[in-house]
Formats: structure tokens, C-alpha cells, sequence
């Protein structure tokens, strides 16, 4: 079947996969995924994770991806066009990226803020405990740094697929991966004497980092280890939010879509991977621990403490390495979640991309400035069904991670499973003779394990699941 619609696309293979993998490499990756880690017993999270990317985050990005190709549309109308009754699915799809769009440039003005702090020389000031709160309950200057961040990803969207997002993912991923590796480097030759009088390498944090911790560990902590896991996993491939069903649509009927998602997902778990490598070492070296009691203070409050022990060169250097790395990684998940925006706008309403973008960014920067004023004159604390507080970006966050995207997984997993079938999605990825290795594992998978897995997710990410099990 050919692509319907006359779509713009990615170039080939190479384009596509480094596009995606930019939208999947992001903040779950650098921040996220190495502090469960740390929470989570170390390497036996890095097993559990592992054995989930190559089952379920394999099924739900093969899904994703083919659900794009095939239908050639992004999920508003992919999901009515697969099955009539079935446009309710694409439309509570398109929620969540709707969302996260509300946010995610406002965490991104973050990221430059720091860029500027370490360019402008306040290696020592961005280390204090009031820094980075400080920042945030500024009425002016986190709308400023949102905007600038705004501005670039609508840049991006602007100049099209091939030209904007391709051209973009092509040179900012390659950058970031070897920012990462140097910074692994110089994270693992650390060595550092405490106040305490001992001397801690960047080895011994690796070891706190790889080794499996079974201390206090019960069926409970092992089914919580796994649902962190896997809430990681969608989030962290960028499945279950239309992204990559829109970025699907633009890949030609060419590309082996069996090896493109090995790819991506090779690229999004090695840079999580890594990321551990670079942080949990140095927090261990600096202060004995493995930051996993920092939380998601992580990032923003407890490496530049570890920055500033490096000194003012080392600490200068690699705090601002560091936080571009994160500015590229949050550039490209930001530039797909817009880019899936304009997309389902264009075909709900027969627009062009150009205004569409410019409408969006408009909308946008004043939803992002509601957001920002939430830490000052918006500023409430609402409980989130799951007990925890939040502000206006938590309660974005909660709605459209862990509310809506487990939800659509688990209904598009039985819309696939139960209702068209596995086979609508093998055939596509069998296309030109491609073989589907997995085909078995898929269709096992999509039809029980999934549907399964996701209901869990679903009661234990909005709190229902504390209901029934104490
Ligand atoms: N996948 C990105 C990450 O790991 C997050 C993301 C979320 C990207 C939503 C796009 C949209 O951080």
C-alpha cells in the first residue's frame, strides 16, 4: 500500500533514526533514567530495563512506527483510518503531546539558564542551595530563557521535515554522543579525597552504578522496580504519545523498519546507559552516595555541587558541556513533540505548515508562561491522586505520563492485538521482503503480555493499584 497522503519526509534510513532518536534521548535519559537507577538497586534495574526494552519497548515502537507508515497519517487519523470507531483512540493520543508541549520548553529554559550561568563564569553560585529555586520563582526571567528555547524548536519545525528536523537531528545527535563519552571518560578517572579523609574513584562509583543490590529487596520492591521501569521505557522511547507514529508516516516504504527500530532503540538506551556512566561516578567520588536520594533535584541542584568540586576549570568546562548536551537532547524531544502538533493540526484542518507552526509557537508561549508563573504567581500545591504535591507543571505531567499514556498503550494494544490483528503491523514491517525476526515474540506480546502489563501501569501510575494491593 503507498503512502496516501503527499507527505514531506525524511531523506532515507539515517535521517529518520537520528530524528527519532533525538526525540527518544532526552531528559528521561540524563536525568531519569540514572536516578532510578541509583533508587532502584543499580544494575539489577539495568537488567530489568534491558529485558524490557528488547520485549515491550520493541512491541510498542514496532507498533508506533508501522501505525505511521502504513496509514501514512498522524494519530488523530491514523486510528479511524485503521478502524472505523476506533478515532477516539487518535484523539486522546493527541493529548499527550498537547501536554507535554505545555512544559517541556519550560524545563528547556532551565537547561539554558545553566548554559548561561557556567558561560558567564557562576560555576560557584549555581552550587548553592538556593540557585536553582531561586531561579524558577523569578517572574520575568524563566519566561525569557522559555522563550529563546521556544523560538529554536519552532525554528526547527518551521523549515519542514527534511530541511528543519533531519538536517537539525543530524548534527545535533552525533555532537551530543560525543559529549557524553567525554564526559564518561573524565567521570571514570575521577579521584577525590572526602573531608572525611578517604579517597573515592570514579571506578568504585561505577561499581555502585553496574553491581545488582538486592539489600531489602521483597516481591513488592521487585514489582515497583519493574513498574519504574517500564513507565520509564514508553516515556524514555517516545511511544504511546502519536510521536512516533507521526514520524513514522514520513518514512519511505524503502526503509527496513525491523532494523530502524533496533536502531533506536540501541541509541536511546546505550545514551541512558551512558548517562549513569557519567553521573552516578561522579556524584560518588564527590560525596559517597549514589544520588539516588537527590530526586529530581538531580540535574539542576545536586551535579552542579559536583561541578564546583572539580574546580573552577575542570567545574567551568565540563557544567557547561554538560548542560549543552542536555540542551540538544531536549531540543530534539521538544522539535518531535511540536513537529507531531503541527502535523495533526495540518490534517484535522487542511493547513500549511508555515502558519500552522507560527499559530502553534504563539499558543504555546502563552501556555508556557502559565506554566512558568506557576512557581510564583500561579503558584499553588495541589495533591495528585497518587499522593504526591504538584504545581501546574506536575499536574501537566501527571495527566499526560502517567494518566494518558499508559492508557492509550493499553487500548492500542488491544485495537492491534485483538481487533485488526498483529498481522496488519507484521505485514508492514515485512514490507519488500524485510524478515521480521521477532514476529512470534510480537504477536505474544501485543496480544497478552502487553494489554496485561499496561493495565498494572495504568492502576499503579494514577494510584488506583494502592487500592488493592497495601
Ligand atoms: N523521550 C524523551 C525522554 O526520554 C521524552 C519525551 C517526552 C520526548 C515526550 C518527547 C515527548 O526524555
Amino acid at each position: 500500500m503507498e503512502n496516501k497522503s503527499p507527505k514531506s519526509g525524511f531523506s532515507g534510513s539515517i535521517g529518520f533514526v537520528l530524528a527519532a532518536a533525538g526525540s527518544a534521548v532526552g531528559l528521561g535519559n540524563i536525568w531519569r533514567f540514572p536516578y532510578l537507577a541509583a533508587k532502584d538497586g543499580g544494575g539489577l534495574f539495568l537488567v530489568v530495563y534491558l529485558l524490557l526494552v528488547l520485549t515491550f519497548g520493541n512491541t510498542l515502537l514496532t507498533t508506533d512506527i508501522a501505525v505511521g507508515r502504513r496509514t501514512g497519517k498522524s494519530s488523530v487519523k491514523a486510528y479511524g483510518d485503521m478502524k472505523k470507531g476506533w478515532g477516539f483512540l487518535g484523539y486522546l493520543t493527541f493529548f499527550v503531546p498537547l501536554l507535554i508541549m505545555t512544559y517541556y520548553a519550560v524545563i528547556g529554559g532551565w537547561v539554558l539558564k545553566y548554559i548561561v550561568a557556567y558561560i558567564t563564569g557562576q560555576w560557584e553560585a549555581a552550587a548553592t542551595d538556593t540557585y536553582f529555586t531561586g531561579f524558577i520563582t523569578q517572574e520575568a526571567a524563566p519566561i525569557i530563557f522559555m522563550l529563546v528555547f521556544l523560538a529554536v524548536t519552532v525554528f526547527v519545525v518551521y523549515n519542514g521535515v527534511e530541511k528543519g528536523i533531519e538536517r537539525f537531528s543530524k548534527f545535533v545527535m552525533p555532537a551530543l554522543l560525543v559529549i557524553v563519552v567525554g564526559i564518561v571518560i573524565y567521570s571514570l578517572t575521577l579521584s577525590h579525597e572526602g573531608a572525611d579523609g578517604v579517597t573515592r574513584t570514579g571506578l568504585q562509583g561505577l561499581k555502585v552504578y553496574l553491581i545488582p543490590d538486592f539489600t531489602g529487596m521483597t516481591a513488592g520492591k521487585f514489582l515497583n522496580v519493574l513498574l519504574d521501569a517500564m513507565s520509564q521505557l514508553f516515556f524514555s522511547l517516545s511511544v504511546s504519545m502519536g510521536i512516533m507514529i507521526t514520524y513514522g508516516s514520513y518514512v519511505k516504504k524503502e526503509v527496513n523498519l525491523n532494523k530502524s527500530v533496533a536502531q533506536i532503540e540501541v541509541f536511546d538506551t546505550g545514551v541512558a546507559f551512558l548517562a549513569g556512566m557519567m553521573i552516578i561516578p561522579s556524584i560518588f567520588a564527590f560525596t559517597g552516595t549514589s544520588g539516588a536520594g537527590a530526586g529530581p533535584g538531580l540535574i539542576f541542584v545536586s551535579l552542579p555541587k559536583v561541578f564546583a568540586q572539580m574546580g573552577p576549570v575542570a567545574g567551568t568546562i565540563i557544567g557547561l558541556l554538560f548542560f549543552v548536551m542536555v540542551a540538544f537532547a531536549a531540543l530534539t524531544s521538544c522539535v518531535s513533540v511540536l513537529e507531531t502538533l503541527v502535523d495533526n493540526f495540518m490534517e484535522i484542518r487542511g493547513s500549511k505548515r508555515q502558519p500552522t507552526t507560527l499559530v502553534l509557537g504563539v499558543i504555546y508561549a502563552i501556555a508556557d508562561i502559565a506554566i512558568c508563573l506557576g512557581y510564583n504567581v500561579l503558584y499553588g500545591e495541589w495533591t495528585l491522586p497518587n499522593g504526591g504535591t504538584a504545581q501546574l507543571l506536575d499536574i501537566a505531567d501527571y495527566i499526560s505520563n502517567s494518566f494518558l499514556m499508559p492508557l492509550v498503550s493499553l487500548l492500542s494494544t488491544i485495537l492491534i492485538g485483538w481487533i485488526v490483528t498483529p498481522k496488519w503491523v507484521t505485514d508492514e514491517i515485512e514490507t519488500g521482503g524485510v524478515v521480521f525476526g521477532r514476529k512470534k515474540l510480537y504477536n505474544i506480546m501485543i496480544k497478552f503480555v502487553c494489554p496485561i502489563m499496561m493495565l498494572i501501569l495504568f492502576l499503579q501510575s494514577t494510584g488506583l493499584l494502592s487500592l488493592f494491593i497495601k
